[in-house]
This record gives structure tokens, sequence and C-alpha cells, in this order.
């Protein structure tokens, strides 16, 4: 099936086609407008100003995306929308512009949970890119060794990493969710970015503090700086990284003078991510051992990391090997819409008759939510 997904809960406005058979997803297209450079003025995503930029944006998105695809609006079989957890002023555009147009050109219309979209992004087999409709391969005719990530063998668990959410999620099946530990307080994306806004370096931190720490040299090493690992030793699963952006933090207020050197900065942030690192790995093995899971996900903007993915890949080789592990292509790790159209997928495979009649109704029902929970299906 053709499955059209929008996502607008943050300061991405994307829209994307897949095309799916046999739990295969091929991404048609995906196009992503980014308004980072806007909010990076402010510091942060600034609700709405991001409003206001996915309403211009969305509609050259959605023609952009139809055209990359060479797939018809006829052709179009399903409508997938984030409809939180986000911003609500960002998440409004894209579930009315959802919603209107599952009214008008009568399709089944389903709201998606970002997160679930993050996690799903790990099931998209690979991208082709198309540039008119005689182009698009049938999925069967892609040989098996060239897509990404064949099979995921359940039970899961995903390591959730985004600006928003860190999470362990065990998953037993296909849409099932089992919160097996979160943060306290900061997610780590989040301890990322206020960590970047302390070292005086750009939004979103990420991957300004990634880009510094690949610079550092044990040669160059002379600030000694340790940072704690917050909740390693804690008989539990949860994280907390509040702590960690106060150490940071107050070492900077230490010595203001010695904070604008670029080695301390690049020290501080080397060891700020690896204890960010140290402690989401930690706990994700930890549960590992207890769940005894088949595979390993990572998922959230956070799975960008290059050093958390490697060091988490290291590990699992070498402590747990039988487990597999999985991340996103780098495409599909920060946010964007491919990812909720194959979550829409999913949703609906596992839909009864009834139900997926009702979805045409969608238009009519489905709402918004800032607060939206992460729900199994029934
Ligand atoms: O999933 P995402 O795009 O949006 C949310 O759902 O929140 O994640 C954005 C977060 C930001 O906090 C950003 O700093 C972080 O992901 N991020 C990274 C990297 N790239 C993005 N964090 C660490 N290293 C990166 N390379
Ligand atoms: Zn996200």
């Amino acid at each position: 099936m053709n499955i059209l997904g929008i996502e607008t809960s943050c300061d991405e406005t994307s829209i994307a086609i897949i095309r799916t058979s046999n739990d295969d997803i091929q991404v048609l297209s995906n196009v992503v407008s980014s308004q980072i450079k806007l909010h990076a003025r402010w510091g942060g995503v600034v609700p709405n100003l991001a409003a206001r930029e996915h309403l211009k944006n969305i509609f050259p998105v959605l023609n952009q995306t139809l055209k990359k695809s060479g797939i018809q609006l006829e052709n179009i079989d399903l409508i997938s929308i984030t409809n939180g957890p986000g911003l609500i002023p960002a998440l409004l555009i894209g579930t009315e512009v959802a919603k209107t147009l599952s009214l008008f050109w009568n399709k089944p219309l389903l709201g998606i949970h970002h997160i679930e979209g993050h996690i799903y992004a790990n099931f998209i087999s690979n991208e082709i890119s198309v540039s008119s409709k005689s182009q698009i391969p049938n999925p069967k005719q892609i040989s098996k060794s060239k897509l990404q990530n064949p099979k995921i063998k359940f039970p899961i668990i995903c390591l959730v990493v985004s600006g928003g959410h860190t999470q362990l999620v065990l998953m037993r099946n296909h849409l099932q969710y089992q919160i097996i530990g979160q943060t306290l307080d900061d997610a780590a994306g989040e301890a990322f970015d206020k960590v970047a806004r302390i070292l005086g370096l750009e939004y979103p931190g990420g991957p300004a503090i990634s880009a510094i720490a690949e610079t550092f040299e044990i040669r160059n090493s002379k600030f000694e700086i340790h940072l704690p690992r917050p909740m390693l030793n804690r008989n539990n699963f949860d994280f907390s990284f509040s702590g960690l952006k106060t150490a940071v933090l107050y070492k900077v207020k230490k010595n203001e003078k010695i904070a604008q050197d670029k080695n301390f900065i690049i020290e501080m942030s080397k060891e700020f991510q690896q204890a960010v690192i140290d402690v989401l790995i930690s706990k994700t093995l930890k549960a590992a051992r207890e769940y005894k899971p088949k595979t390993i996900l990572l998922a959230g903007g956070v799975s960008a990391n290059k050093e958390l993915r490697r060091q988490l890949a290291e590990k699992i080789e070498k402590n747990l090997p039988p487990i597999r592990f999985r991340a996103p292509e780098f495409g599909y790790s920060l946010d964007n819409a491919a990812m909720i159209a194959a979550a829409g997928y999913f949703r609906w495979k596992n839909m009864s008759r009834l139900e997926r009649k009702k979805a045409f109704l969608n238009w009519k029902y489905l709402q918004a939510d800032a607060e939206l929970r992460l729900k199994s299906s029934d």
C-alpha cells in the first residue's frame, strides 16, 4: 500500500510517501523542511514561530513530496499524522491539514504517537529515489541483501532518546509497549541542548557538542574534567540528566575565564557526551540482561550521535553477542514523516475491518494532544 505521512510536532515540517509490501517499507519520498536556523536565534523552539513556519511550508512540502514520489493522489491508501506529543500550535497545523486531506480525498486517517514513529524508523527497509511513476520499483524486486534492516526479531528493548523523551521500552510484539525505565527530569537531547547553551555553543546542542567532542585530542587535555554518571548504580532502569547539566554549570561558573578556553569547551563536551553515553549504555545492557530481548533498537534524535551508536554496538557485541543491534538510517534518526507513515502501516495492518472503516471518519474525531501517551494496541 502507499501511505502518506505528515510530521509537524516540533520544528520540522515533513511529509513522506512510503510503499509497503509484506512489511518491507520503501520510502518513495521524504521531504523535510527544517526551521532550525530560525529558532537558533532564540536558543530553542518558539511554538508560535514554529506554527507560522509550518503553515508557510506545509503545502509546498506536500507538493514536492507528491512530485518526487511519482504517486498520484488516488493511489494513496492511508494518511498517517503525528497527533502528539509536541507543541500544540505546531501539531495543530499538521493535524488540520491531514484531516482536510482525509475529508476531501476520502482517505482513512490514523493519528500516530511521535515516539512510536521514532521506534518504527528502524523498520524502514531502505530508500529508493524515484522521479517518475514509471520508475517506481516493485519492492518485491529489491533483493533482501539490499535492505538495511531485514527482519527485526521480538522481544525488543528500544532505547528512545530524543529532545523530549528518554525511555527504555520493552516490546514483546508489534505495537506493544512497556516502559521499563525513563528519565526522572531532563531528556538526553534536552541535556545536550542545555549544556551546549552553557558552553556558548549553538542550538541544537546535540550535533554541536558531538562535532566539537570529535576534535578532542588526549595530548591537548589539561583540565582533567570528571563529571558524574547519574543513576548508574541504582537498581532500576531510570535516568536523570539534570544533575549532570548542573555539574557542567558549576564547573563553568567556578572559573568563567577558563570556561572561554576552546580546549576547555572541547574537553567538557567530550566528557559530557561520554557521561551521557555511559549511563545510556549501562542501563540498556542492564535491561537486556533482565528481559533477554532478541533485538536492541535505538530511536529518537540522539540516535544520530555517532559515538553513542558505535559504543552501544560495540558493547552489545562484546557482552551480549546473540542480541542484534539496530539503529535507524541517519536520515531517519531526526524528526521525519517517513517514520510516521511506517508506524501507520503497522497500526493499519493490526486493525479490524470495522476499525479501518471508522478510520475514514477520523477527520471528524482526531485530536492533537500535546501530552499524548504511548499506548499499546489492543
Ligand atoms: O527526535 P528529535 O529530532 O526531536 C524530538 O522528538 O525531540 O530529537 C532532537 C534532539 C535534540 O535535543 C538534539 O540536540 C538531539 O536530538 N540530537 C543529538 C544529535 N543530533 C540531534 N544529540 C546528540 N548527538 C547528536 N548528533
Ligand atoms: Zn522526535
